[in-house]
């Protein structure tokens, strides 16, 4: 079996299990040096470029999203090595589909999760922002965001913010480092979260991973998104 140590830190993950259980009204945590530091530099270099991005075509834009493997934005990704990023993301994309980051996962947060889902990156520039919102997907989905960027001023907007209510005035966390930090919730039917309207020249660069529970029998617990976008647009033809 391929080794993956050397990866992640998973003292410092383990050490936040009890905050993020705790945590009202929704389970939400904070990890610093997420991964281990040789490791994370190695990402750190390997980052996409914007122009990449499946959106970044554009550059005039503002937030900007890239899915592994190249596929559509709501695709399941699959577990395939992708010759664009270099080997320590292709090495770190398969860690996550592995029992051992699984489990470590389901053991942290206490969510009966299973396999990975979704594998992504997220960046915003200036004048980006996404608004509070919550996907609500059900009881058995961790959505998680690890941070990349360096010199990351302590108040600045542009890290993933966990929220009470549909406002930014209930804001109940915010990252003050975006490196080599991970900001992870219960994608819950409380768990508003967001990013504040960035006025920086920066860039917010991120890489998001879904882990949700799964059988043969029943398929995803939080569905297929793109079924569920499928059955939103049904919705609006009805109306
Ligand atoms: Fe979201």
């Amino acid at each position: 079996m391929e080794d993956f140590s050397g990866i992640v830190n998973w003292e410092n993950v383990f050490k936040e299990s009890e905050s993020f259980k705790n945590q009202k009204p929704f389970r939400f945590g904070f990890i610093r040096e997420f991964f281990h530091r040789e490791f994370y530099e190695k990402l750190y270099e390997g980052y996409p470029d914007l122009s990449t991005f499946q959106d970044g075509s554009d550059l005039s834009r503002s937030q900007f999203s890239k899915i592994w493997g190249g596929f559509g934005q709501h695709d399941i990704v699959e577990n395939i090595d992708d010759p664009n990023f270099n080997e320590y993301w292709n090495k770190f994309q398969r860690y996550t589909c592995t029992k051992e980051f699984i489990e470590n996962f389901r053991k942290f947060s206490g969510i009966p999760v299973n396999k990975r889902k979704l594998f992504h990156f997220v960046s915003y520039t200036k004048g980006g922002f996404q608004l509070p919102h919550v996907h609500n997907v059900g009881p058995s989905t961790l959505v998680m965001f690890s941070f990349f960027s360096k010199g990351w001023k302590k108040g600045d907007p542009g890290g993933t913010y966990m929220a009470k209510d549909i406002d930014e005035s209930s804001i109940l966390f915010e990252p003050d480092n975006l490196d080599n930090t991970m900001a992870l919730f219960h994608d819950s039917e409380y768990s508003i979260h967001g990013v504040r309207y960035m006025t920086k020249d920066v860039e917010r660069r991120a890489n998001c991973i879904t882990l949700e529970e799964y059988s043969n029998e029943k398929g995803w617990s939080g569905g297929n998104p793109k079924k569920i976008l499928e059955t939103r647009k049904d919705d609006l033809i009805e109306l």
